[in-house]
């Protein structure tokens, strides 16, 4: 870490380190009544002066986070400890993580940003497994290269070109077990310690999870109906020297926002000027209602300060773990070698399954059935908002709305409520990097069936009623 004259730089490092130390708290790597690194210690390790430590853990003293004892130095305070009561709720606050959620069996499942499996093609992929054996009968016996299969990085570098204008050749294109893994390894490549990394606020919680697993600060840009305010995002480049901005632009999770065209070649711009990456995650691209999205902004890169994430777990097929990321050398050697140390190649047999069945007519087939079913399933978790009352921006693709609850009700007490009834969703507060948006939650309308949608949101705004401050 450089160490500036800046006051606001100051400021801003004290704060870096202030996270540090409550991100390893809350992370469970120092538990309660651990003691805390010594000022020297954590200075030297941080590459920070000694004074930054000390007024880092003298707020968290103040914020309750930390104890002193004479002479002794600072501890973990039992205020780190659980928050809430009531097992679930406290988890996923320490630990920010969205599978503890989705693991609770429920009936009326609206938590997962998946697709109800019956309208997935899980029949026809399963003609091309038998299909792939003969045409290949070594598949099983062989490791897959590590940037991934010949023939699929091929068919898919045609496939970007043709349909998002993505000029492309197969040696920019790596295959990664999903999309997480992708971001995974880009945080493995770029991020160190306190390395600073815009995030979108609210955002998908998992990335939030990997980057500050790296140690890394997050650093929120408010993304709105309309994008964002690029005045905002050049002053906190400007600012912060990020060293990427994860975005997930089109359709976006958890709100559906989408944005414009307009904003996209300037965020290039903004991103060559400072150099700083732009992780573009875009898994939702395809499943529009109405209108096909403005281009990726890979497609305005010619500098290489964009890295494209294309996972198609959403719509072909979760299991599979098919992913592609696009970036230019030399961050491709780099991905390839943190990819080979991760798992030296995802599954042969899943990529050439894949490959088959993308390349087939039965795609467009599949996605254009899709989009009406979900437009459908979209309509009915909107009419039961409408009729509750509720706020939302209805988007225009992807899997979720974010939602605004009415009057003063708490997203966590809606949510203990409703586990009880059997009914999950994401309270807002996990999606958003600041901890806030307690009134806010998101309704995945993908997974559960028009009956059940129906039936669970009629059964979630009566519950919500219950909590409504009269
Ligand atoms: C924005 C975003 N990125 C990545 C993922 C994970 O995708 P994959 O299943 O390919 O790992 C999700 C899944 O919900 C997502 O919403």
């Amino acid at each position: 870490m450089k160490k500036t004259a800046g006051t606001s730089r100051n400021h801003s490092l004290f704060r870096q380190v202030y996270d540090y130390i409550l991100n390893h708290i809350e992370r469970g790597e120092w538990s309660v009544n651990d003691k805390l690194p010594s000022v020297r210690l954590l200075a030297e390790e941080l590459k920070v002066h000694r004074l930054t430590v000390f007024k880092a853990y003298r707020q968290l003293t103040e914020d309750g986070k930390v104890y002193v004892k004479d002479k002794s130095g600072y501890y973990v305070s039992a205020n780190n400890a659980v928050i809430e009561d009531g097992a679930i709720v406290s988890s996923y606050i320490q630990s920010s993580q969205l599978s503890d959620i989705q693991r609770i069996p429920v009936k009326y499942q609206f938590s997962q940003a998946l697709i109800d499996p019956n309208l997935l093609p899980n029949l026809y992929l399963s003609d091309y497994v038998k299909k792939v054996f003969d045409m290949y009968p070594k598949v099983m016996g062989t490791y897959a290269s590590v940037q991934g299969d010949d023939e699929l990085r091929e068919s898919l570098s045609q496939h970007f070109k043709e349909h998002h204008r993505l000029q492309l050749s197969s040696d920019e294109l790596l295959i990664t077990s999903g999309a997480q893994q992708a971001i995974n390894l880009i945080a493995q490549m770029m991020l160190g310690t306190l390395d600073s990394v815009l995030i979108e606020r609210p955002t998908y919680s998992v990335a939030m999870d990997i980057f500050r697993r790296q140690g890394a600060r997050l650093i929120p840009v408010n993304i709105s109906p309309d994008g964002y305010d690029l005045d905002e995002v050049e002053h906190l480049m400007r600012t912060y020297k990020p060293r990427m901005f994860y975005m997930n632009p089109t359709h976006h999770n958890p709100t559906g926002y989408t944005v414009p065209a307009w904003q996209r070649k300037l965020l290039v711009e903004l991103a060559e000027h400072y150099q700083c990456l732009i992780v573009e995650d875009d898994p939702f691209r395809d499943i529009f209602f109405d209108e096909k999205p403005p281009l990726p902004l890979f497609a305005y890169d010619t500098e290489g300060w964009v890295i494209y994430i294309s996972s198609f777990s959403k719509y072909i097929a979760p299991g599979l773990r098919i992913c592609a990321v696009a970036c230019r050398f030399p961050f491709m050697n780099q991905l390839i070698k943190a990819k080979s140390i991760a798992d030296n190649g995802t599954p042969q047999l899943n990529q050439k399954i894949f490959l088959h069945y993308y390349s087939s007519p039965r795609l467009q087939q599949h996605l254009d059935k899709l989009r009406i079913a979900l437009q459908i399933h979209k309509e009915i978790v909107e009419e039961e908002l409408d009729r509750a009352g509720w706020e939302w921006t209805a988007p225009q693709g992807g899997l979720n709305l974010w939602v605004k609850l009415p009057g003063e009700i708490s997203a966590e007490a809606l949510y203990r409520k409703s586990i009880e009834q059997s009914i999950s969703f994401v309270p807002g507060v996990i999606c958003d990097p600041l901890g806030e948006s307690k009134s806010w939650i998101r309704l995945s309308f993908s997974f559960a069936n028009e009956a059940l949608l129906r039936e669970g949101m009629q059964r979630l705004a009566a519950l919500s009623r219950t909590l409504e401050v009269k």
